[in-house]
């Protein structure tokens, strides 16, 4: 049996010999190492591939995000809604840009911003939602933009984990104003790191464009129309985007068997749950199931870290976390999943036996008969 990965964060093996050719010809051919030809041939292969009108790619999913929000408008005074379950990031870039997070629980259903709560929760101050389709999953999309539209919300969604997942076929990320992707390992496909936005909004290509060069309209000329960061990318790591993308159409579907497989070998195993997912739209990321009962998950992921498999408990919930602990509500459905939630391995290289023999090991643990 191939050797199940060790640890969850160890994905893909992402410097496979496609990608090591292709680094190696590029360098070979001079190849221009900062953002150039390389990198806009990578911003199409995501344009195209999420139907966007515009893709700019920049250095993380983090920056990304704040770029997003700096390209909107968005700054001291302002606030904007967070699901309270995301990782970091999310909410981080809002408190970056000088805004105020304002954290909401997540709806059960789908662990992604209860809209219920994000429209209770919208005051004269709301200037933005940051919708994230947590593992590609998501809400009636036309529910998310209704309220923005309603309240007049700018809409930024954070699609770091949703690159080949879709709503009734269009490309989440593509839904709001501007959408947000992340490459870092070990996202679906990875550059290391790395981020990109998506938009159809011209105007706004142009201020993330001028945002992620110092505030430039043209590179290399220092008249800065606005104020900027440093956050280009490289043609090195582009190349290696680009082979990545060759590989996502197959990451996907392989994504969606393993997802499959575990839901077949796991779904009738208690206390294990399984979040619904329409596997139609969604390419899971993460196999993320719920392990209920007190301590049970750290036993489980315990048990099975000592059969050497890896697993990795899902983030906590973000109002827990030292920079947020101020923050008061009711996170009932966040705190549950953060303290029940595990993440089991989900590398698109494993292979059915690998995943059969995860599913054996839980089924011992949990004393279920084969
Ligand atoms: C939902 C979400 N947003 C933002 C980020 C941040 O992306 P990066 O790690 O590229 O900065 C991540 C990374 O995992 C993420 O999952």
């Amino acid at each position: 049996m191939a050797e199940v990965t060790k640890r969850i964060n160890q994905m893909e093996p992402w410097l496979g010999e496609e990608e090591k050719r292709a680094v190696t010809e590029y360098l070979d051919s001079g190849g221009w190492l900062t953002e150039f030809k390389k990198t806009r041939e990578f911003e199409k292969l995501i344009a195209d591939f999420t139907g966007s009108g515009y893709a700019s790619v920049v250095n993380n999913g983090t920056i990304s995000l704040v770029i997003a929000l700096m390209a909107l408008g968005i700054g001291g005074g302002d606030e904007v809604i967070v699901p309270d379950f995301t990782m970091i990031a999310s909410a981080n870039a809002v408190a970056l840009v000088g805004a105020k997070p304002v954290l909401i629980d997540i709806d059960p259903s789908n662990l992604c911003l209860d809209l219920e709560r994000a429209e209770a929760a919208i005051t004269p101050r709301t200037k933005a939602v940051i919708y994230v389709s947590l593992n590609g999953r998501c809400h009636d999309m036309n529910k998310v933009t209704a309220l923005a539209d309603k309240y007049h919300l700018h809409l930024l969604e954070d699609a770091a984990q949703s690159l080949g997942s879709r709503y009734q076929g269009k490309h989440l990320g593509t839904f709001g104003e501007i959408g947000s992707f992340s490459f870092s390992f070990p996202k679906i496909i990875t550059t290391g790191q790395g981020g990109a936005l998506v938009t159809d909004n011209e105007e706004l290509f142009r201020k993330i464009s001028m945002i992620k060069d110092f505030g430039r309209p043209q590179s290399g000329v220092d008249y800065h129309e606005i104020i900027g960061l440093n956050s280009k990318f490289t043609d090195l790591q582009a190349v290696i985007g680009i082979e990545q993308m060759r590989k996502l159409d197959w990451r996907v579907k392989r994504k969606k068997e393993i997802y499959q497989h575990y839901h077949h070998l796991l779904h009738n195993t208690e206390p294990i749950k399984f979040t619904a997912t329409n596997l139609e739209d969604c390419s899971p990321w993460f196999i993320d199931i719920v392990v209920d009962g007190e301590g049970t998950r750290e036993a489980l992921a315990k048990f099975l870290d000592e059969r050497g498999i890896g697993s990795r408990p899902v983030y906590p919930a973000i109002h827990t976390q030292p920079p947020y602990s101020g923050v008061k509500g009711d996170f009932k459905n966040s705190e549950h999943i953060s303290q029940r939630g595990l993440w089991l391995p989900s590398a698109s290289f494993l292979s059915d036996q690998d995943i059969e023999r995860v599913c054996i090991e839980i089924k011992r643990f949990f004393g279920a008969t084969q």
